[in-house]
C-alpha cells in the first residue's frame, strides 16, 4: 500500500525522525519541494522551529488534510487559515506537563536562590576569596499563576509541597479549584510576589505582561516565563530588571527565539535558559510518538487522537 505523504517543516530528532519515516512517505521541505511533490502531500509535521506556519504554506499543498504539531502550544501555526480549508491541526497535550512543570520550579529555584550565579561565582575560584552573597528566599511567598490549564495545575501541585500560597489567574474562574482568583493579570500581580507565566501564546495573551503588571509585581517580585516570549513586553521586562522595577526573572522563552537581546544577557538578575521546558529525550520522544500517532490515526479512521479546540469539528 502507498505511504501517505508527510512534508517535514523542520527537522526533528533521529527518534521521531525515523518512526516517521518507516510510517509515511516523508518529504524535507529544507530540501526542497517541486509542485509535482507539493500536490502529492497530505500532511505537515511541524514544530516551532519553523516559525510561523501560514497560509502561504498551506496554499502550496492542495491536498493538505492535516497539519501535526511537535508541542502543546501552536501559536507557530495559523489555526484559522487551516480551519477554513477544512485541514485539522493536532498539538501534543498530556505527555509534557510534568516535565514542563519540574523544569518551571526548577527555574524558579534557581532565579530566587540564585543557582546560576553561585555555581558561576564558585567555577570562577571566587569562592577562596569569599564567601557566595545571601539570596532573597521563596519562603513565605504568594505565587500567581497566569494560566492554571495543564501545566499550571502540575506547577501548582509542586509548589503545595513547598508551603507558599497559590493564585491564579484565567479568563473564567475554574469550578472546583480552591486557589483565590483575579480578574485580570494586574489584579493577580498586585495581589502576589511571584508571576509563573504559563498561558498560550498568540494574539490574545501578547503583551498580557506589561509595564503595569511588572510595576505591581513590585521590588521584591520575580517573574518566571515558560509559555511563550510575546506573552511579556520584553523591552519593558529588561527595564524593569535593569531599574530594580522587579528583582529577578527567570525565563525560558524569548520575543525572538534563538535570539536573546544583549541587555537581557547582561542582567545579573535573570536566569535564561534556551527553550527547554520539555526538553529531555523521553519527553521529545513521546510528543514526537503522539504526533506521528495522530496522523497515523487521521490516516486509518478519519480521526485525530488529540486535535486543537479550533479543528475539533473536522472530526470525521
Ligand atoms: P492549557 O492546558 O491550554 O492551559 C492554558 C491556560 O491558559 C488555561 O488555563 C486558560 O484558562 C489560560 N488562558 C488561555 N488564554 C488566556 C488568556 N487570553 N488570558 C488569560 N488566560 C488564558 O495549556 P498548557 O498545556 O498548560 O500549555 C500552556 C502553554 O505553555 C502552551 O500553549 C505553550 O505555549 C507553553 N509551553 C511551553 C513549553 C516550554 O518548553 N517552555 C512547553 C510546553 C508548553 P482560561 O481558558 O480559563 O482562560
Ligand atoms: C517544545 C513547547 O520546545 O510544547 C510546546 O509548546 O514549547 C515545547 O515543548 C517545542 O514545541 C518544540 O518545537
Amino acid at each position: 500500500m502507498t505511504k501517505p505523504a508527510v512534508l517535514a517543516a523542520a527537522p526533528f530528532p533521529p527518534f521521531t525522525m525515523q518512526p516517521l519515516e518507516a510510517a509515511f512517505a516523508v518529504h524535507r521541505l529544507w530540501d526542497g519541494l517541486d509542485d509535482a511533490a507539493a500536490g502529492s502531500i497530505r500532511a505537515l509535521a511541524t514544530n516551532t522551529l519553523f516559525g510561523r506556519l501560514g497560509a502561504e504554506v498551506m496554499n502550496r499543498l492542495p491536498a493538505l488534510e492535516i497539519i501535526a504539531n511537535f508541542g502543546v502550544g501552536y501559536d507557530n501555526i495559523d489555526v484559522a487559515a487551516a480551519a477554513s480549508r477544512g485541514v485539522m491541526v493536532t498539538n501534543t497535550p498530556g505527555v509534557l506537563d510534568e516535565e514542563v512543570a519540574d523544569l518551571t520550579l526548577g527555574l524558579l529555584l534557581s532565579t530566587i536562590r540564585r543557582l546560576p550565579q553561585a555555581e558561576r561565582h564558585l567555577r570562577a575560584g571566587l569562592w577562596e576569596q569569599g564567601a557566595f552573597p545571601l539570596s532573597p528566599t521563596l519562603r513565605g511567598r504568594r505565587v500567581g499563576i497566569l494560566g492554571l490549564g495543564a501545566i499550571g495545575k502540575a506547577v501548582a501541585r509542586r509548589l503545595e509541597g513547598f508551603g507558599v500560597a497559590i493564585a491564579y489567574h484565567g479568563r473564567t474562574r475554574q469550578e472546583g479549584v480552591a486557589y483565590p482568583w483575579y480578574p485580570t493579570a494586574l489584579a493577580l500581580a498586585e495581589a502576589v510576589d511571584v508571576l509563573v507565566v504559563v498561558v498560550p501564546g498568540g494574539a490574545a495573551t501578547a503583551g498580557l505582561v506589561d509595564a503595569a503588571v511588572l510595576r505591581a509585581l513590585g521590588p521584591q517580585g520575580v517573574l518566571i516565563n515558560v509559555s511563550r516570549g510575546s506573552v511579556v513586553d520584553e523591552v519593558a521586562l529588561i527595564a524593569a530588571l535593569q531599574q530594580g522595577t522587579i528583582l529577578a526573572a527567570g525565563l525560558d522563552v524569548f520575543t525572538r527565539e534563538p535570539h536573546v537581546p544583549a541587555d537581557l544577557v547582561a542582567q545579573d538578575n535573570a536566569v535564561l535558559l534556551p527553550h527547554v521546558g520539555s526538553g529531555s529525550v523521553a519527553t521529545r520522544t513521546a510528543m514526537g510518538q503522539l504526533m506521528i500517532d495522530n496522523l497515523s490515526a487521521w490516516f486509518a479512521t478519519g480521526r485525530a487522537l488529540t486535535p486543537v479546540a479550533e479543528t475539533r469539528h473536522l472530526q470525521r
